[in-house]
């Protein structure tokens, strides 16, 4: 019997091709194929014919498969639903029908398959059966896998990072900022002549703030814990939670701070309020910190239809320059955290010293992003 080998060679010439009837061109054609299973059925389904493609990838010779019904390629599953007859309905119904799904080879193992079967007619426009061409896209279909996988553990990376850096910025936040309050009053009772017994009530008194911020930060590291946002905000709200903000700054500097909103009717989201909230903490923070001739802190929150616009500006020496972190010091996180809050709601952020004196922050974010409900951040 010829080979796919011996018959190609035959037909090697354009002549002797000529000489070729049409339909052992096509066979010899389809033969050759290797890639694809290409073969016919009958219209109940049963297989007419194989080629080199079928046998490679489905791993039947053609004397034991043909006259089999094509279900042989299905799992039990697709059988028990009558799906490889519901596929040649379709094929019927619609001229051409296309699949993709697992299939089996012979011995069982599985592969991914992409389907394409042909309805078949004659002249008169009866059935006379389908051709099925079958793709082995497994490796395809581990690839993707794959590349889903890697696509999938690098989001889960991004989400730690990203997780961590609100941790880093949480902690910045919220205890640094009570152990610096701390550290001041701390600063200020040493710098106290404690021998006078006005000095010691004063002292006395002293040491109970400190106790009660002690207590604020172990709140704090609970609520760190427990999940990373002010209590003070769920349980007053932004403004009430900022005029807590600036009333404690105040008692605790002797600053004078001005608190100016027009906010009202606003509904802050969570995300908002809370970066809101964060940025005019670590404002007064830095003002307490960085400006010692300040004597005023001014603090603006105003909202338009468009956009909500927050100033923190406070007075004092004309600043030169910003001091770098000390050697060995980590590099600064508080305005770069202001930013990044910032950032995330989708506004725009600058900060520095003014030229008349003092320092002055100045944010605007869209109205949308500080009303509509997004994750927290
Ligand atoms: N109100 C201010 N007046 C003068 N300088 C300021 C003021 N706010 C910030 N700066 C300058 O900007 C620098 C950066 O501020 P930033 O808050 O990022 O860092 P930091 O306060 O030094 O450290 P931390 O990371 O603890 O916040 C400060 O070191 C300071 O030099
Ligand atoms: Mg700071």
């Amino acid at each position: 019997m010829d080979t796919n080998a011996d018959r190609l060679r035959r037909l090697g010439s354009d002549a002797a091709i000529a000489r070729v009837p049409v339909e052992e061109r096509y066979r010899t054609l389809v033969d050759a194929i290797q890639d694809y299973a290409i073969f016919l059925l009958d219209p109940t389904g049963h297989i007419a014919s194989w080629n080199a493609g079928a046998e490679r990838i489905k791993g039947y010779h053609a004397n034991e498969i043909i006259g089999q019904h094509f279900s042989v390629f299905y799992p039990a599953d697709a059988i028990a639903q009558d799906y490889p007859n519901e596929e040649l309905r379709r094929a019927r119904a619609l001229g051409r029908w296309e699949d993709e799904g697992w299939r089996i080879r012979k011995g069982g193992s599985r592969f991914w398959a992409n389907v394409v079967i042909t309805a078949l007619h004659d002249d008169d426009g009866d059935l006379i059966g389908f051709a099925k061409v079958t793709r082995d896209l497994t490796e395809r279909e581990r690839l993707k896998q794959l590349e889903y996988a890697s696509e999938l553990a690098s989001r889960v990376e991004a989400t730690r990072e990203e997780e961590k850096k609100r941790i880093a910025r949480e902690l910045h936040d919220d205890l640094g900022q009570q152990l610096t309050a701390l550290k001041m009053i701390i600063t200020g009772l040493l710098a106290e002549d404690s021998t006078t017994p006005e000095a010691q009530a004063y002292a006395r008194e002293r040491t109970q703030t400190m106790s009660h911020a002690v207590d604020h930060a172990l709140a704090s590291v609970r609520r760190l814990a427990a999940g990373l946002r002010p209590t003070m905000l769920d349980d007053l709200g932004l403004l009430p939670a900022l005029d807590w903000l600036v009333t404690d700054f105040s008692r605790h500097t002797g600053l004078r701070v001005v608190l100016n909103c027009n906010t009202h009717t606003v509904a802050f989201n969570d995300t908002a309020s809370t970066a809101l909230f964060r940025i005019v903490q670590e404002g007064l923070t830095n003002v307490a910190r960085h400006a010692p001739s300040a004597t005023e802190v001014v603090i603006d929150l105003r909202c338009d239809p468009s956009n909500c616009e927050l100033t923190i500006r406070n007075n004092g020496a004309v600043v030169t320059r910003s001091a770098e972190p000390a050697a060995g010091q980590p590099p600064s996180s508080g305005i770069a955290g202001i930013r990044e809050r910032v950032r995330r709601l989708g506004g725009t952020f600058a900060a520095g010293p003014l030229a008349q004196g003092g320092y002055r922050i100045q944010i605007s974010i869209p109205r949308r992003a500080i009303e509509l409900d997004l994750p927290p951040g």
